[in-house]
């Protein structure tokens, strides 16, 4: 990964980074890491990484956005293979990651998860390895069901010898919050410290949503010192070990994390709102009747009323796809204070960032000692 291996200082163009010798850099939080220790790691959730770490992401995101726009190629990991296994659907996160490997020189394989042997039952630990042993990363998306998705990514994450990265589980969507991340920094500044960021459910009546893209902000935008409120009529609660987890991550960070059950309380004033629905943690077993109960919040809509609650630059925000009419009126998700085609944007070059350090010139990991029944699968 030469090219990536290139010292920065924050606000020095990619060219100058070109000629430094070093392949060390500053982050913003000032620790000096160097990129080729992010290489060979997993990507299960923001918690994971440190601060310092997130930083050098979003630096190699915003060169490689800066390639990509040129036309300068960068290949990055070629003839390098990433096996994306769906259990859910995908827009914008299948296709950048797709998309995003073509750049970068190596390949993507959908896995549509009925159509693999995982239907069936099998393990995570025999499609870990055996996957591992045919390519260089393993992407997954399991977000449906609570308190599967992450422990089956982790099961995995533990017998491959290859990076794993979560492309949304039932607690966190790591790949989107880094673009929501990259995308605040582009409009308001590297130094998000002591921003409000209204996180709130709105109604929609299309599926139950999972809860990882509400749950990953709050437990990373207060590491960067944002003051995240979340808002969400009774029985909504994000998942308690979540909430002890944004705690402890605005305790270190100097953010915060707070909750109330008004909509308007949470936008009042607020410079960013991130209104979208998520589901009853009840419901994703019976979700008819909990979407049925859930229409008495049909006034849990983020519309022009509500957008003059906020401050008056406030930016509006949404992971996509949204449910226009119920979660938000076409007149915001429109409108000037919209920023949501820039966040989908930011999925590609947030992603290849990803793909590119943890994937270039990884590190063998060689067989996992506890691996018992590999050399039964290894030739
Ligand atoms: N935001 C997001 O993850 O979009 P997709 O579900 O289309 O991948």
């Amino acid at each position: 990964m030469t090219e990536l291996v290139r010292p920065q200082t924050p606000g020095e163009a990619p060219e100058a980074m070109a000629e430094r010798p070093s392949g060390r850099r500053a982050s913003q939080g000032g620790t000096v890491i160097d990129r080729t220790s992010l290489a060979g790691r997993d990507y299960i959730e923001t918690a994971d990484w440190s601060v310092s770490e997130i930083d050098e992401a979003l630096a190699v995101a915003a060169e490689l956005k800066d390639r990509f726009r040129r036309g300068d190629p960068h290949r990055l990991l070629p003839d390098k293979t990433l096996f994306m296994l769906f259990l859910d659907k995908s827009t914008r996160t299948r296709n950048a990651f797709e998309a995003g490997m073509t750049q970068l020189g190596g390949h993507a394989h959908y896995l549509d998860a009925e159509k693999t042997q995982a239907a069936h039952g099998e393990s995570p630990k025999d499609m870990g390895i055996i996957l591992a042993s045919y390519g260089h990363g393993i992407a997954i998306r399991h977000d449906l069901i609570p308190y599967e998705g992450n422990a089956y990514l982790r099961e995995v994450a533990r017998w491959a010898g290859v990076p794993v990265i979560n492309l949304q589980c039932d607690v966190d969507h790591p790949t989107q919050t880094l673009a929501d991340l990259m995308t605040l920094r582009e409009l308001r500044g590297g130094n998000l410290r002591g921003m409000r960021i209204a996180v709130s459910w709105a109604y929609a009546p299309s599926y139950a949503k999972p809860l990882s893209v509400p749950q990953g902000l709050a437990t990373l935008l207060p590491r960067f010192g944002l003051d995240v409120v979340i808002a969400h009529p009774p029985g909504f609660d994000l998942m308690p070990e979540t909430r002890a987890k944004a705690e402890e991550a605005a305790r270190q960070g100097g953010g915060s994390v707070t909750y109330t059950q008004d909509m308007d309380e949470a936008f009042s004033g607020a410079d960013v709102v991130y209104p979208k629905s998520w589901g009853r943690l009840d419901a994703f077993s019976g979700e008819s009747e909990a979407l049925a109960e859930s229409a008495a919040y049909r006034d849990w809509i983020c519309d022009a009323r509500r957008m003059s609650l906020a401050a008056p630059e406030a930016l509006y925000m949404h992971c996509l796809p949204a449910d226009r009419g119920n979660e938000v009126t076409d007149e915001v998700i429109d409108g000037p204070q919209s920023v949501v085609y820039q966040e989908a944007e930011n999925r590609l070059h947030t992603g290849k960032a990803i793909l590119a350090l943890t994937m270039a010139d990884a590190p063998e990991r060689g067989r996992p000692e506890h691996a018992e029944g590999w050399e039964a699968t290894s030739p």
